[in-house]
């Protein structure tokens, strides 16, 4: 069978995007009918940070909430993303607006906001790589937090139904 691709998309793919994958798998982990369904990335529209791993910051606090992001690695987004992933998710405007920029019209795929699946129209999760203090990270994790558990809501529908 073949996996339905979940790109989590930012600038860097050290901050919001690896965030949202680390729980967005910690959240799926305790939907395994839906899991063995799913192949879930992330990868940033901008390659400064290709390699790195998430920034300290949002590990630490991801780990605080129980989100494990040790694992995860910087990679830019590519051509070939858009033919492996079904779903492209973007964090903010811009990188929304790049995605689109790139998209192929061959691709017959779901490329939005994430957190359309918040229920928030046109909302952006807030690049926290240049704010002094943990407040715009822990306003990052509730962003995700909340748009993850609709993404899986949506996914149950779309796919298990
Ligand atoms: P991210 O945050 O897009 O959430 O990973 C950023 C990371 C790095 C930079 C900007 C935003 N930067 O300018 O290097």
């Amino acid at each position: 069978m073949e996996k339905t691709g979940i790109l989590f998309v930012c600038l860097g793919n050290i901050c919001r995007s690896p965030t949202a994958h680390g729980v967005f798998l910690k959240k799926l982990s305790e939907h395994p009918d839906l899991a063995e369904q799913l192949e879930v990335d992330s990868a940033g529209t901008a390659a400064y940070h290709v390699g790195n791993p998430p920034d300290a910051r949002s590990a630490e606090i991801a780990g605080r909430r129980g989100y494990d992001l040790s694992a995860l690695r910087a990679r830019a987004v590519s051509a070939e993303d858009y033919r492996r992933y079904r779903y492209i998710l973007a964090m903010d405007q811009q990188n929304f607006a790049n995605l689109r920029a790139g998209c192929p019209s061959s691709f017959d795929g779901h490329l939005s906001l994430f957190l359309d699946f918040a229920g928030l129209d046109n909302a952006e999760v807030p690049d926290p790589y240049y704010t002094h203090g943990e407040a715009g990270f822990e306003e990052v994790l509730d962003l995700v937090e909340r748009a993850s558990d609709g993404l899986i809501t949506h996914l149950r529908r779309e796919l298990l139904d």
